[in-house]
């Protein structure tokens, strides 16, 4: 046997730890080590010892290099044993609940209203909140610098330069309202339609009942021989199905550009259930056993046209109404500034 082996045998015996392993390790079978400097000086012997010595030493490394290992597992399985007394957790005991978080209170009535809608036949679908003029304005009958842009008058951008050569379809407008969604509807030329549209707008805007960015649900229906009535038992159906079967709508006169007759729509309020009083007081919410909610009308012949669709074949209503409004309408939910709801205050959303 090499003497080298002995004598890394003798030199493991007395380490006891993984720093002394490896000063060994280098010491033996480092770069510099003993070993290496064996093999280096075969390089000094006559080519007739070379071979044998040659097979000598690599016998001896791998002797050396077993026994190393064998030290080093020994190490490893010691380590490991002890695994057991040291890291341990108790399976039984009660975890620790994860934070719990919750849709956004708009998320919630957005969800709740498509399904109410989507239970009388009325598709969810979506328009950009960025559109172009046309479909915000022109389209529904609201030409350059008519009045009727004032109420809805919002954020322009500038357009690229190739869109701006479309020329027809304008500027691009963060959509005021949800409304560009109809004639984007009319024009993919499926009749008749149904339709529902939940979307971001944009207003110049902020009150206590006004944000600069809020949502509208858009309901539209084309299809042959439909009439107010058909709209009022769609709006009577979503007020009793969102607020309670007790609340019942009406419509009030009112002039939108893209509806012919148009109305605002007011639901009995759920305070004072639609009778301005509350022992003997004004409501305070109403003041008048009404309730505004949003407009609405029978679409007017010239939007249909835009869109492609005979308007003497077909007719049409909609109505877009804002879903924090709706929202802050129902029955126990009393916010008095509506900008809370965007502030990210936990303590108002934990409530919802
Ligand atoms: N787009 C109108 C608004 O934002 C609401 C509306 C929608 C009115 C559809 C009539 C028909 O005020």
């Amino acid at each position: 046997m090499n003497p080298m082996v002995k004598e890394l045998r003798q030199a493991l015996t007395s380490v006891d730890d993984e720093a002394g392993l490896e000063a060994v390790r280098v010491e033996f079978l480092g770069r510099k080590g003993k070993l290496a400097e064996a093999m280096k000086a075969l390089a000094g012997l006559p080519l007739k010892d070379r071979k044998g010595e040659g097979a000598e030493l690599n016998a001896a490394k791998q002797e050396m290099e077993s026994l190393f290992d064998s030290k080093k597992n020994s190490f490893e399985h010691k380590k490991s044993s002890g695994l057991a007394n040291t890291e341990w957790i108790d399976v039984t005991l009660p975890g620790v609940a994860p934070a719990e978080g919750h849709l956004h209170l708009t998320t919630q009535a957005i969800m709740e209203i498509e399904d109410i809608f989507a239970r009388v036949g009325f598709t969810r679908v979506t328009a950009p909140d960025v559109d172009w003029d046309w479909y915000a304005f022109e389209s529904l009958n609201i030409p350059k610098d008519h009045p009727a842009r004032d109420n809805w008058e919002t954020f322009f951008a500038a357009p690229s330069e190739a869109s701006a050569k479309e020329g027809r379809l304008g500027k691009i407008v963060l959509t005021p309202h949800t409304s560009n969604s109809q004639v984007r509807e009319l024009e993919k030329g499926k009749l008749p339609i149904r339709m529902i549209n939940v979307g971001r707008c944009y207003r110049r805007q902020s009150d206590v009942s006004h944000i600069p960015m809020f949502h509208q649900f858009e309901g539209f229906m084309v299809d042959k021989g439909l009439s107010v009535t058909h709209l009022k038992g769609v709006l009577d159906y979503f007020a009793k199905a969102f607020f309670g079967p007790t609340r019942v709508t009406r419509l009030r006169p009112h002039h939108f550009r893209f509806t012919e007759p148009s109305f605002e729509v007011d639901i009995s309020c759920g305070v004072c259930d639609g009778t301005g009083l509350v022992s003997g007081d004004k409501c305070r919410l109403c003041k008048s056993g009404w309730v505004e909610l949003g407009g609405a009308g029978m679409t007017h012949p010239s939007v249909l046209e835009a869109g492609g669709v005979d308007s003497s074949v077909y007719s049409a209503f909609a109505f877009g109404w804002g879903v924090e409004r709706t929202l802050m309408m129902r029955d126990g939910i009393h916010i008095k500034d509506i900008r809370v709801l965007y502030q990210n205050d936990l303590r108002f959303l934990n409530q919802f």
